[in-house]
């Protein structure tokens, strides 16, 4: 391939110097990149491409400023030209686009997730004769580093408010865990696994009524008042960074609604899901489900649009529970529902579902995909739990909410101890099931440090 085929609108067109691609996140910007551009400038005109929310959210948690933060850092540092975006990991689309003469990258990419992009660089600048100049790593710092130090400073609520909307903007399917105290929080906060060099984590946490008043040794019923649910939510928000869904309940009275939606929004929550039940609340997954009832869908509706209009900021979701699978009025009527909730300006749709299997919700989301106007669609699989996320993103599925699992399985394990420390007459037995103590306290940090 000829470098002088290049088409007409390519960025750089009609340069007399040699261009030279660096493409880098730009999230936390400290002197190993100011380095690589510094560096890139010696050979030509720096192209810097800029990797898009959706390309870091494939592979790494999403950057904390937004593209364009990002990019008005970066066009105004000394030696960039130029600034294009990079819509994916891989560099090839931009390169063939441009077609630089060099590629210039910190050193730090010949292993891990980067090392397969790194060859397909090098394949790809050999069909113009351009070359990769790599960059000895800058010692000292690290991004991984000051993302922990920016960990302890925290998040501001308008920042973390405006998470959810992102995420859901930049990854397949938004994924959601469930917690009803600080320790939960930091569960969800901290635990990530890699996987083909692929970074997994939650991308937000989920205050549940059923977690969050079973916790509190009371029944999900709404007798755990907004206060008590304040608590909860201080609780989560100091222990972790990442957006919150609050679960509330049928909202309540209109006028309350209102003044819920202010106070979850100045705290920095990024949602609230409502459902369309009236009367005393019965859990939707309670064997005596079929008690309770169905709001009908005017009121509901008015709910939705009367809160939309109380919102201080536009970031802020009110997405709508439909409960019509639950009481087994069909998909009609959920369908029916969707589009009328829609239309009253519900910001997402959370369909549900006890069932064990998948088959209704996978109804649901195939005609929900014909709508004309669409919202972020949330499911919550805690009955059908066989279903994969995989399949929930190809049915068009954008938030999944893992709601009771962590309260779950904690209170097996927290019964086993108890048994066997009756059963032994001595905790020794169950040591090697209890996390050290030393562990314990590291979890948490030190005032002096937090
Ligand atoms: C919750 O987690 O409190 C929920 C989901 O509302 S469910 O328990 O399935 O109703
Ligand atoms: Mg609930």
């Amino acid at each position: 391939m000829e470098k002088n085929s290049k088409e007409e609108e390519n960025p750089g067109e009609n340069n007399e110097e040699p261009l030279v691609y660096v493409a880098m996140s730009a999230d936390l910007v400290h002197p190993g990149h100011l380095n690589v551009i510094n560096e890139a400038r010696k050979f030509g005109k720096v192209i810097l491409g800029l990797l898009t929310d959706k390309a870091i959210a494939s592979y790494k948690r999403l950057p904390y400023m937004p593209f364009e933060q990002r990019k008005i850092v970066v066009e105004n540092i000394k030696g960039v030209d130029e600034v294009i975006p990079q819509e994916t990991l891989d560099y090839v689309p931009n390169l063939l686009k441009i077609k630089p003469d060099y590629v210039v990258h910190g050193d730090d990419w010949k292993e891990g997730i980067q090392k397969k992009t790194r060859e397909r660089v090098i394949k790809t600048l050999k069909k113009w004769d351009g070359k990769l100049i790599e960059i000895p790593y800058t010692p000292g710092v690290s991004s991984t580093k000051y993302n922990e130090m920016l960990k302890e400073v925290g998040f501001s609520p308008e920042i973390r408010k405006k998470r959810l909307r992102r995420l859901i903007n930049s990854k397949p399917i938004v994924r959601i865990l469930e917690a009803h105290n600080g320790l939960t929080s930091l569960i969800i906060e901290n635990t990530k696994i890699k996987e083909k060099g692929v970074k997994k984590e939650f991308d937000g946490v989920w205050i549940s009524s059923l977690t969050d008043s079973t916790a509190k040794g009371k029944p999900d019923t709404g007798f755990i008042d907004l206060t008590s649910r304040i608590n909860t939510i201080t609780q989560v928000l100091e222990s972790t960074t990442k957006p919150i869904i609050v679960d509330g309940d049928d909202g309540g009275h209109i006028d309350h609604f209102i003044l819920t939606i202010k106070r979850l929004e100045r705290l920095g929550i990024s949602a609230i899901i409502i459902e369309d039940k009236k009367g005393l609340k019965i859990n939707s997954l309670a064997e005596n489900g079929n008690e309770q009832k169905q709001e009908n869908i005017e009121n509901f509706s008015l709910k939705i649009s009367e809160g939309k209009k109380a919102q201080l900021t536009k970031d802020f979701m009110i997405i709508a529970r439909i409960e019509s699978l639950i009481m087994k009025k069909g998909l009609d009527d959920a369908l029916k529902r969707a589009k009328a909730y829609i239309k009253a300006g519900a910001d997402g749709i959370m369909i549900h579902s006890k069932d064990e299997t998948p088959d209704e919700i996978i109804s649901f989301c195939k005609e929900y995909k014909k709508f004309d106007k669409k919202v972020p669609l949330v499911v919550v699989p805690s009955t059908y739990s066989s279903i994969k996320e995989e399949e929930l993103k190809n049915l068009g599925v954008n938030i999944v909410i893992y709601a009771n699992q962590l309260l779950r399985s904690s209170y097996l394990a927290m019964q086993k101890t108890a048994k066997e420390i009756l059963k032994n007459e001595r905790a020794y037995e169950i040591d090697n099931i209890c996390a050290s103590i030393k562990d314990i306290l590291n979890l948490i940090p030190s005032c002096r440090k937090c």
